[in-house]
């Protein structure tokens, strides 16, 4: 028997010890159940007046005969072969909710007392299984092996982090099939983008801005736990629900239900957010309409994933050339389609014009190179990867051209520009003198030789416009010196008129 003084666990050990030692004075026994339950009391002709049993100390393990009972704890061990007290605490409440602390921060829950026990009570039909509070933070499911006479584990909850309490923080969206679980709704920015990039989610995302207006645009996301601060009104259908959403700033998100035509208004901001999870509550999550980037022919964004252009899930938006996406509604899932077959998108980044997509074998991978897809540089892959997730292979898409259109109507959106025959034979949204596509900003730009040129001309004019008016100055100035002077001769010329007709008459 082990025993150590630093936890509660091994001076109950120690206890024991001590007990055994001085067991036979006092006619008291220690037994261990056929249930499992190590009893220690008074011996008489029945174990009567229990002193101790093991069943009602709090360790890391549940057997399935330990009958769980309200307010029960379970303390995990500190390491895998390190028995102190760990840093996990799991807590059943009387409504039988399961809760997981670390520390005293809330570090898991969403689960219940009667699913731990019906599948510990599952897995024990065919063999012996215990149920342990892992080292780690999860729920674990132990069978015993008889063959090996050793124990294995056979399940451990939760399978992935977006399980856990709060993971994402506010307004973040967990994907556990993303080798980057958390993503921040479109218009939304990582409150600590530096932790966040670095795997630290649980500041969330924020607002890009505070507005609110009767534009604004909803997203649709699950989510995981139920909050109490929600308001109900009684609506007809889901767009209904949108609408009284939209008549107040407070509302942050909405959720309808279908049978019972309520509308459930969110005035906090939402989180335990999933991109998909079958079962939990569907929330529509608002977003202002100036925070998210959308062109003119953009196709509409897939769940939570926006779809920039020239990218294309349908043949009537985006740029054909670029049509190998498909939105899965139901899941709101992208997907990319190669001749090797059909991929999870994770990711999209119109910045680097890039996306990235879930292979599980990359050997495999084949892309039409008559498309404006390519493999970006060949990455190492790590292996640390989570066995959940497979490898990630970039992808980056080129700048397209200009839009084809039927119309010069079709090119509204696109200022500087009309619907002319190009090079190619299509009919583009080319663009109008002086201008010129740019395929990475995605809108015709300014020529430069034209700003030169431009530059040049208004400079020219600046000094042309100082040079004569220097030169009408300079004029100016001496017509003045020329009209004083000759003044100056008139005068001496009448003073001398007058000195000698003074003369004259002196002579007269
Ligand atoms: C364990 O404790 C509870 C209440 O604390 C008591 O009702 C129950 O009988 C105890 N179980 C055993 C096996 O002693
Ligand atoms: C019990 O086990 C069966 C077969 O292994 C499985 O189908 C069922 O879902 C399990 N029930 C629970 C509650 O885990
Ligand atoms: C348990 O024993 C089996 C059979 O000998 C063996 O294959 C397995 O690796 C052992 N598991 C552990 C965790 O030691
Ligand atoms: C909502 O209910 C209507 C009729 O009751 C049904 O036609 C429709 O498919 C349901 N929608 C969803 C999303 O369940
Ligand atoms: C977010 O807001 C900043 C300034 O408020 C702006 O520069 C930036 O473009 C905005 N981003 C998006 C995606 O709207
Ligand atoms: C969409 O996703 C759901 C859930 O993953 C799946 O059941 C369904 O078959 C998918 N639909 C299509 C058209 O791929
Ligand atoms: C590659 O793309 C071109 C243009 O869309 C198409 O004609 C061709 O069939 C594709 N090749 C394969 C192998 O899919
Ligand atoms: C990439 O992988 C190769 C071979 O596994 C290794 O030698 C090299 O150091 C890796 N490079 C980086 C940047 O990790
Ligand atoms: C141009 O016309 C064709 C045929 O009418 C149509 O299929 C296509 O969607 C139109 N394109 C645009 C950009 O409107």
């Amino acid at each position: 028997m082990r025993t150590s003084t630093n936890s509660g666990r091994s001076s109950a050990n120690c206890m024991l010890s001590s007990i055994l030692i001085f067991l036979c004075p006092c006619n008291r026994s220690v037994t261990l159940t056929n249930s499992g339950n190590l009893v220690y009391g008074d011996y008489g002709v029945l174990l009567k007046n229990i002193l101790w049993d093991s069943f009602n100390t709090s360790t890391d393990t549940l057997l399935p005969a330990r009958v769980v009972h309200e307010n029960m704890v379970l303390t995990s061990w500190r390491g895998s072969d390190d028995p102190a007290i760990g840093g996990f605490r799991l807590y059943l409440g009387p409504d039988g909710s399961g809760t997981i602390y670390n520390d005293y921060n809330i570090y898991c829950n969403h689960f219940s007392s009667d699913e731990m026990d019906n599948k510990l009570r599952n897995h024990s039909r065919d063999f012996r299984a215990r149920f342990v509070m892992g080292f780690s933070g999860k729920r674990e499911y132990w069978r015993w092996g008889v063959q090996g006479m050793n124990w294995s584990l056979i399940m451990a909850e939760p399978g992935n982090k977006c399980a856990l309490n709060n993971y994402c923080g506010n307004y973040g969206v967990c994907n556990p099939n993303n080798k980057l679980e958390c993503k921040c709704l479109p218009g939304f920015k990582p409150n600590a983008p530096e932790k966040w990039h670095s795997g630290d989610f649980p500041n969330g995302c924020d607002r890009n801005s505070t507005l609110c207006g009767e534009n604004d645009v909803f997203f649709p996301v699950n989510m995981l736990s139920g909050d109490n601060t929600l308001k109900t009104v009684s609506v007809v259908d889901e767009s209904a629900c949108k609408k009284e959403c939209l008549k107040s700033c407070d509302c942050k998100a909405c959720s309808y239900d279908n049978d019972t035509n309520d509308c459930y208004i969110l005035t906090q901001d939402p989180f335990d957010l999933r991109e998909y999870a079958d079962g939990y509550l569907t929330v529509f999550v608002r977003v202002a309409i100036s925070d998210i980037e959308l062109t003119v022919q953009s196709c509409e964004p897939c769940g939570i994933n926006m779809i920039p252009y020239p990218l294309s899930t349908g043949p009537s938006c985006g740029d054909p050339n670029y049509f190998s996406f498909n939105c899965n509604t139901t899941s709101r899932q992208v997907s990319f389609m190669a001749p090797s077959g059909t991929y999870r998108v994770s990711s999209i980044d119109p910045d680097t014009r890039t996306f990235l997509i879930q292979v599980n074998d990359k050997g495999n991978l084949r892309l039409n190179y008559s498309l404006p897809f390519d493999l970006t540089s060949p990455r190492n892959f790590s292996s640390e990867l989570s066995s959940e997730v497979t490898d990630e292979v970039e992808i980056a898409w080129e700048p397209p051209l200009e839009t084809i259109c039927n119309s010069s109507a079709n090119c509204y959106g696109w200022s500087h520009s009309t619907c002319k025959s190009a090079r190619d034979g299509k009919r583009r949204c080319l663009c109008t003198c002086s201008y010129r596509w740019d395929g990475a900003m995605l809108k015709c730009r300014k020529e430069k030789w034209m700003t030169l040129l431009l530059i040049i001309g208004i400079t020219s004019v600046i000094i042309l416009c100082a040079i004569s008016s220097i030169y009408k100055w300079r004029r100016n100035i001496t017509k003045r010196q020329v009209a004083i002077s000759s003044l100056s001769i008139e005068s001496s010329i009448t003073e001398i008129e007058e000195t000698e007709v003074e003369d004259s008459k002196h002579i007269g």
